[in-house]
């Protein structure tokens, strides 16, 4: 063996033994530096090659490579032993609890009050009705006179309006639209308007500002049979398989004959005198409905004799506080989470 044979074999012996001494990542480098790097000690020991003969250069190199190979492996252990230490010491200090839950972001949710209005679409797009909406402040013409609710006429009491300048109002109900949507287009017509509507009313069952969605229905031979039939058919869809609808007479100027529709009450069907639901009627209001009145027909431009139409209107907040037994119509629209959290 030759010198720099044992020179090879020695410089590999330290290192390895200086490696497994190491304790920190820079030292280690250190090490690798100062033996495989450009001047390093292994490196150094194989620019003496020239002077040993030719035969003997092929057997250096060879156990040059294998000590390289070994103090690599070494260098290499050592270093990923090192940085898990690392890791461990890391985070020991900065004391993270990585099995604590994380913090969920708050996601936003539909109002109830378009939840319903979806619902509502929903069930009534299902035979035929689509949805069509207008502007929320409304001539004093198609909110009232068209609906057949002329100046002085009593029914303006029923609805006490805001009024935003000489002839326009903040609509007091959406039956605007149906005026809007029959001026629009001819017959045959079937139609949802929901939206916002405006009246002067502030206490625990009334708000300033409420929504409604109006059906409307026209065609040739349009009955009130047909509007049973439409209504009987949301009511069970909307409040469960074992709803009944029942038709009681009422007067809106803009439907003749015209009737309130209650729905039998879902949470004692009659059978509880102090139920605190219906009172112990065994029956809710819901809304108001009738045949559209002949002069909305001319109003509109048709022929009334050629057809015939009926119209519904329903308050959203009633609706939605029957479907998920909300006491107050103010706890709407307080924004309040945690009320709003219930509701998803
Ligand atoms: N527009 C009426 C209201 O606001 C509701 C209604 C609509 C009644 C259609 C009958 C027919 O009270």
């Amino acid at each position: 063996m030759n010198d720099i044979q044992s020179q090879i074999i020695s410089r590999g012996q330290t290192t390895l033994a200086d490696i497994s001494k190491t304790n920190t990542l820079s030292d280690l480098e250190q090490i690798r530096v100062s033996v495989l790097g450009k001047k390093g000690t292994l490196s150094e020991a194989l620019k003496t090659l020239g002077t040993v003969p030719a035969e003997e250069r092929p057997k250096i190199g060879a156990l040059a490579n294998e000590w390289k190979a070994k103090i690599e492996g070494a260098l290499e252990t050592k270093k990923s032993e090192l940085e898990a230490k690392e890791i461990e010491a890391s985070l020991g200090k900065t004391k993270i609890d990585v099995s604590l839950p994380g913090r969920r972001p708050h996601m936003g949710a539909l109002h109830p009050i378009t939840q319903t209005i979806k619902k509502v679409s929903e069930v009534l797009g299902r035979i035929g009705f689509d949805v069509t909406v207008g502007p929320e402040a409304e001539t004093d013409f198609l909110n009232f006179e068209a609906a057949n609710i002329p100046k002085d006429h009593p029914a303006r009491d029923m609805q006490d309006t805001f009024f935003l300048g000489p002839g326009v109002v903040l609509r007091s109900h959406t039956t605007a639209v149906q005026m809007r949507a029959m001026r629009g287009k001819t017959w045959p017509i079937r139609i949802l308007c929901p939206g916002a509507v405006y009246r002067a009313d502030n206490d625990a069952t009334h708000s300033p500002m409420f929504h409604q969605i109006e059906g409307l229905w026209v065609d040739k031979k349009v009955s009130m049979s047909d509007l049973k039939g439409v209504l009987g058919f949301f009511a069970k869809e909307l409040f469960g398989a074992d709803a009944k609808i029942r038709l009681r007479p009422s007067y809106f100027a803009f439907v003749e004959p015209g009737a309130e529709v209650d729905v039998s009450c879902a949470i004692c069907a009659g059978r509880n005198p102090k139920c605190s639901v219906c009172k112990g009627t065994g029956w809710l209001e819901i809304l108001g409905a009738g045949m559209v009145h002949p002069r909305l027909f001319e109003y509109a431009g048709y022929k009334s004799d050629e057809i015939s139409g009926f119209a519904f209107g329903m308050g959203v907040e009633r609706i939605a506080m029957l479907l998920h037994d909300i006491p107050d119509l103010r706890l709407m629209f307080q924004g309040d989470q945690r009320f709003l959290k219930q509701l998803r």
